[in-house]
């Protein structure tokens, strides 16, 4: 059987890098599998989160997620820390994971950066709690953006690591399902850097709440090159901000990189430029709009939250038993 897990952090805005990495394939995948959605508040706290913050944060992004196209009654939508089995297997798997194997873990050492004697224990074992937010459920398949690639082979060592030293075929291997036009949106200030919430810039991002005139000025402002568009996806080689911004419009507009650079052969930046911003305002418009609307409803929200949360648990409570008996945990 098919199993669909993934997660996405509630702190700062939803951005167009999580929209098309992570969101809009999710929305594509509700009707072949049975999809399991969480927002990881967990994860959050693993860097500093205002506490006043986090449930408008959590409100926020559930929206998001329904306001893209996701049905909370055909999938299970939830919040982490409202399934209380997801800390419970990722202490086990803290007992299974290798020091050696979080070490080579990127994206601790893009977080935590200069400081990493400051940085907090839970950015550390963060992977730890990744791979028991996926095996919780015995996922199959997790659709993520390219950036998580390195966490999901973690969890697929801890799985074949936990099978084999307990002999036993409990945990499936996990296949990452990473497609589309977009699975590593980077930044518009710096086709070097990847899209991302933290980024002190905000005309770096276009954020899924972003209105029509904010769109339109920060693609105006984004990286460009004096190049005129080239007509084949390989003359995109050494000009990443435009094979940024090219890809995100092949996504958008749901066409291949090869068509859009027909389509624009030899025409300037500005023209692309004007035709991004009207398929952008095209498709986050009615999203950004419908997310204010929900936000504006939170008993509705926290509604679909707990009635998902209720829905995990029925699938984690067994599998996390499961896990106890073949650990050796006296359950009374
Ligand atoms: P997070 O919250 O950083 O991002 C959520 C999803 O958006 C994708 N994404 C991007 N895709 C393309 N281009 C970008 N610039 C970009 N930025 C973000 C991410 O790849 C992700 O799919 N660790 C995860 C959350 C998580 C999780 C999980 C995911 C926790 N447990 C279990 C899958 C399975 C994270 O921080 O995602």
């Amino acid at each position: 059987m098919s199993r669909i897990f993934s997660g996405v952090q509630p702190t700062g805005d939803l951005h167009l890098g999580n929209y098309l990495g992570a969101l809009r394939n999710w929305v594509a995948l509700q009707h072949d599998y049975e999809c399991i959605y969480c927002i990881v508040d967990m994860h959050a706290i693993t860097m500093w989160q205002e506490p006043e913050s986090l449930v408008p944060s959590t409100r926020e992004v559930t929206a998001g997620l329904i306001a893209s196209g996701l049905d909370p009654k055909n999938n299970v939508i939830f919040n982490q820390s409202a399934v209380p089995a997801h800390a419970e297997l990722a202490w086990i798997f803290n007992c299974v994971a290798r020091l050696g194997w979080l070490n080579r873990m990127t994206q601790f050492k893009d977080k935590a950066g200069k400081n990493r004697e400051n940085a907090s224990v839970g950015l550390y074992a963060y992977p730890n709690l990744m791979a028991a937010d996926i095996l919780l459920y015995k996922a199959t398949h997790v659709p993520v953006g390219e950036d998580q690639k390195q966490h999901l082979e973690l969890c697929r060592d801890i799985a074949q690591k936990f099978n084999s030293d307990y002999g036993v075929e409990l945990f499936p291997l996990t296949e990452p399902l990473i497609f589309g036009e977009a699975t590593r949106v980077m930044s518009l200030r710096d086709g070097s850097k990847k899209m991302s919430k933290s980024d002190p810039s905000e005309n770096s991002r276009i954020n899924m709440t972003d209105g029509p005139d904010e769109i339109a000025r920060k693609i105006k402002k984004a990286k460009s090159d004096p190049d005129l568009l080239p007509g084949e996806a390989k003359g995109l080689e050494g000009r990443p901000e435009a094979a940024n911004l090219m890809g995100i419009y092949a996504a958008l507009s749901d066409k291949t990189l090869g068509e859009v650079c027909s389509e624009f052969e030899g025409q300037q930046f500005s023209a692309f430029k004007d035709a991004l911003t009207e398929v952008a305002v095209a498709v986050l418009g009615p999203i950004g709009d419908e997310m204010a609307r929900l936000v504006a409803d939170p008993g509705y929200l926290d509604g679909a939250l707990k009635d998902g949360a209720e829905r995990a648990k029925a699938i984690a409570e067994p599998i996390l038993a499961e896990v106890y008996d073949t650990v050796g945990f006296l359950r009374p």
